[in-house]
This record gives C-alpha cells, structure tokens and sequence, in this order.
C-alpha cells in the first residue's frame, strides 16, 4: 500500500547543487597533526581526504549553502521560491538562522525560511518536512539545504573524532506536481533521545553562573562503537520499513543514498540487505562524515549515473539519536 495516495498533489525534485570548501585535507596531512596513520583512518572508514573550511577566504555555513542553491535552482527565479529549510547542527548564528541569511542573499522575498536540528539525518527530516508542505498544496516551490561546518566544534586533538568529518553542503529544489506523478513514495523518521549522550557536542553559554563566558561550545563527544552498532542495526531495519510503506521488497530497490558517515557502515548495510556493494552509493572517500550534506552531496554527485526510473532509498542517521529513511522515484 503506497503511503503517499492520499495527498491531493505530488512533489518532485528540480534542481540538486552542492559545495565544499576549496582546502582538501588528507590523512598525511592529519598525520602531522595528531597522532594517527593514513592506513588506519581508510582501513576502519574508507576516508582519504575531507575539505574543511578556511574563515580567512570567508567559507562558512552561508557561503556553502549559498553555491549549492544556486547550482540547484538553476533558471528557476529565487523570487518564486515559497520555503526555505536548512538542515544544520553548526550554524554560523544561533539567530537568526542560516535558512533566513540564505533568503536575504538569494533574494527569495517571498519565501519563509527557518533551519532544522536532527544531525546527519537533517537532510532526511527536511526532505520529508518540505515534501509535506508541497503535497497539501501549501507551498510550490521549496529550496531543501543540508550543511555541516563540523571542523569548527571538533577537538582536533582527539584522534577517535576529528579524523572523521569534514564540510560542506549540499541542495535540493523541491517542486509541486500532480499526485500521479508523485516521486516520494513513502517514509518514515525515528527519534530516540535515550542514546543522546552517545554523540553530543554541548553548548556552553555565558551566564553559567552569571557573568562568566569561557567558551561557545564544547567539542564533539562520541561513543564510536555504539554509534556503529545503533548504524548497522536501524539503517536496513529503516530502509525495510520506507520499502513497505510504499508497497515495494527491498529487492526493488535500485541504489541507497545513506548518510556517509564509514563505509564499513554502508558495506554492513549492503550485506545485511543481501544487495551487492555498489547498490549503496558511497564518496565518503574524497569528503568524509559531512554530516547534514553528505546526502545531498552524494545525490549530486551520482544523479547523471542513475538511470531514471530507479527507485532510490535515502536514508539517515545520526545524533539525537534520530534516523529514518524515504523512498524516491527518480525522474531525471
Ligand atoms: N588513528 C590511529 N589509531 C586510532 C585512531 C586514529 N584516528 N582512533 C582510534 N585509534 C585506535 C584506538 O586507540 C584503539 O587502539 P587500542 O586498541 O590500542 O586501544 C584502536 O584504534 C581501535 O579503536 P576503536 O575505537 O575500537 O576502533 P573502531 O574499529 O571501533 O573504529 C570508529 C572507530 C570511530 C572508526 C568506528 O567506531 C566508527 O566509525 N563508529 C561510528 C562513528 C560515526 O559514524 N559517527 C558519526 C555518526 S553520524
């Protein structure tokens, strides 16, 4: 049973854009920073380079979010956009949020525009957030932006977290269609704020006891192996669910677009389905975890390769714990 037949339109997708910033950092390169190996770090992830962000060239959360909408808004006029999410844990700004920065420099006039927390698994929530406004007919046209700028909350003196991340971002362009031709087909997000502590990066404000300002924000806590094992276990049980919810086996599924956080995360997830490996598309190797845009940036990248017709599964996890996956029609 398709979960989407009831909504009276259909969403489609018009535009995907992405950015990194222009430093590349290798695992050499980490090697002379902290006390790691190249080896090690593409043995146990499947990482060889990351780009991380450079304040004096003035890359941060906006500039990034900013060249990937415009890649993914292509002809479409800025001014005829409804909706802006932005999919974020590390915003330039607590306020006002980068979705409204992004509005201002793009011209967007009439859109509003408001950011959403769920980790890596943003750009799954905004997705689906985005999807549920064009498909009651509240909104036409909805710019989806996923970017992380994690270098900045990293401790880069802890080896078992800073050798995982890198930034970037990454866009969809959204747009209403008619039902029949609806391309989400189904989807389903999880939380579970028990395993919170498991991947926490803590913010530390002034006031605390009154007056006293050390710092922002505390660097990124993680328990690696729960993490990996919370990973392996919800990502194929999330992508059966979605596959059910839209009346389809997993076996009809043609390519998964996780959240690229280790490939050793994304082969487990393959072998688990039964799939063959290149079934779960992966460029973790060149960008890292980029959190919130690792989906977009993966879609980008493997949109010109994927035949349409195919039917995708995207699927997230991350810190909150949150997960969950969707299913999509690609039209090309
Ligand atoms: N370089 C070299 N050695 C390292 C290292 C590094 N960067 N990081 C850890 N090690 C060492 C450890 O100190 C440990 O040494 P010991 O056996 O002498 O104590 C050894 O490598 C094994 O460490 P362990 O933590 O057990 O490795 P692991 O196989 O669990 O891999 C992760 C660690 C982080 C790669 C893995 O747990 C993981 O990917 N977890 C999921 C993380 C994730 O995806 N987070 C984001 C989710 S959105």
């Amino acid at each position: 049973m398709n979960q989407q037949l009831n909504f009276p339109f259909g969403v489609k997708l018009n535009g995907l854009g992405s950015s990194v910033p222009s430093q590349v950092v290798t695992n050499q390169d980490l090697e002379k920073i902290i006390d790691t190996n190249s080896d090690w770090i593409e043995s146990r992830t499947g990482i060889k380079k990351r780009h991380i962000c450079d304040s004096s060239l003035g890359e941060d959360s906006l500039s990034l979010s900013l060249e990937a909408s415009l890649k993914a808004l292509g002809d479409t006029p800025a001014s005829e956009i409804d909706l802006i999410i932005v999919a974020t844990s590390t915003p330039d700004y607590f306020y006002p949020s980068t979705a409204c920065r992004l509005q201002s420099k793009l011209g967007a006039t009439k859109a509003f525009a408001f950011d959403l927390s769920a980790a890596c698994t943003g750009f799954v929530y905004a997705l689906v957030t985005a999807s549920q406004f064009i498909q009651l007919g509240t909104c036409s046209k909805v710019l989806v932006v996923g970017v992380d700028i994690h270098s900045k909350i990293l401790d880069w003196t802890d080896r078992t977290t800073c050798i995982l991340f890198g930034d970037g971002a990454g866009a969809a362009l959204l747009e209403r269609t008619s039902a029949d031709k609806n391309e989400l087909l189904s989807h389903k997000l999880h939380s579970d704020g028990h395993g919170g502590e498991d991947l926490s990066a803590k913010c530390v404000i002034g006031g605390y006891p009154l007056g006293k300002v050390e710092k922002s924000t505390e660097s990124v806590h993680m328990n690696g192996r729960k993490i990996y094992q919370f990973a392996v276990k919800t990502i194929p049980e999330s992508v059966s669910e979605s596959a059910n919810l839209a009346g389809l086996s997993v076996d009809q599924i043609d390519y998964l677009i996780c959240h690229q956080a280790n490939q050793r995360i994304l082969d487990s997830v393959a072998e688990k389905m039964d799939w063959p490996r290149e079934k779960c598309l992966s460029n973790i190797a060149k960008y890292g975890n980029t959190s919130a845009a690792s989906i977009p940036l993966a879609w980008s990248e493997f949109a010109n390769s994927i035949p349409s017709g195919s039917i995708i599964s995207i699927a997230g996890f991350g810190a909150g714990l949150t997960w969950g996956s969707l299913i999509w029609k690609w039209n090309k």
